[in-house]
């Protein structure tokens, strides 16, 4: 394999519970939380879409049928819409089965972000990959997986994005030692730690949810001892590679300055839904006003 092997496959683990979202996801994946008019993970597939990852492998779980039929086609309900001349419907709902051919997989036993990522293996092959985690949406204004596949293909190694957040905050995260690359956009990991205490974070930079990665990482996988929460975590392994040297060595960060919406827990989540929503075309020239004045009467 040379390092310049055209990315095609993004890996989306989607097994999670969801208890965050309970009970709205007692009987549906927290994926299919609508984010305005679309799920959650359609952002996502779009966004592996839009970067010319056009094989997807979801890692989901039990509950989770909702995702596979999401992205199928309902040849009935096209009909439906074709019928009526509602073509603005068809075309948005086609649109969820156009993003690319759609592959599925399940964490039978969920032991962690490491191990789901483990579960794509004979998938991926022997290609680097991107991962893309659902709780984080990235703003389609904003280029963040194009970027990480471009250093991916230059450098040969792995390449996580971060993010700086307030000190206290980190421990909800990967936080990253990092050190620049001279003329470089992007700087070189020395040392990830997971969900650090605050104190003991070596920065605020924190690993959020898009990777991109050597296939070396599946060989560290499969003998990376379960870390924090005694799951196995897709951090610790990448903290290996990080100071490997040769062939799949090496792991580099893009820092991202963009627009990161969460949507992992429900303020997060609610904050995501209004701010996209003011952005939209169809629905921001009302709600924007609304909000002011909705705001203008809190105490
Ligand atoms: C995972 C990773 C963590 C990363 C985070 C980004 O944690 O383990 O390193 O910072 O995603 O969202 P999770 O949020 O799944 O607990």
């Amino acid at each position: 394999m040379s390092s310049s092997t055209r990315i095609t496959k993004a890996v989306i683990p989607a097994a999670g519970l969801g208890t965050r979202f309970l009970p709205a996801t007692k009987a549906m994946p927290k994926e299919m939380l609508p984010v305005v008019d679309e799920p959650a993970i359609q952002y996502v597939v779009a966004e592996a879409a839009r970067a010319g990852l056009s094989d997807v492998l979801m890692v989901t779980g039990r509950s989770k049928r909702a995702l596979e039929d999401h992205f199928d086609r309902v040849p009935s309900l096209e009909a439906t819409l074709a019928e009526k001349g509602d073509t603005e419907k068809l075309r948005r709902i086609q649109q969820a089965t156009a993003l690319g051919d759609i592959h599925y997989i399940r964490q039978g036993d969920p032991r962690g972000l490491g191990h789901a990522v483990l579960c794509a293996k004979l998938h991926v092959g022997n290609e680097p990959f991107a991962v893309l985690l659902g709780d984080d949406l990235i703003d389609e204004r904003d280029e963040l997986l194009r970027t990480m596949i471009d250093v991916q293909q230059r450098t040969g190694g792995s390449v996580i994005a971060v993010m700086e957040v307030e000190p206290e905050a980190i421990s909800a995260y990967g936080a990253a030692d990092v050190e620049e690359v001279e003329g470089e956009d992007y700087v070189r990991v020395k040392k990830l730690v997971e969900k650090p205490a605050p104190e003991e974070a070596p920065s605020n930079l924190a690993v959020i949810g898009r990777y991109v990665l050597h296939p070396a990482v599946f060989e560290v996988l499969e003998r990376t001892a379960p870390g924090r929460g005694n799951e196995i975590q897709l951090t610790d392994a990448l903290e290996e590679l990080a100071t490997r040297d040769g062939e799949g060595g090496g792991v580099y960060a893009v820092v991202f300055r963009g627009r990161r919406y969460d949507t992992g827990d429900k303020l997060s989540y609610i904050k995501a839904v209004v701010t996209l929503a003011c952005d939209r075309g169809d629905l921001g020239p009302e709600l924007r006003p609304w909000l002011k004045s909705f705001v203008a009467g809190l105490d």
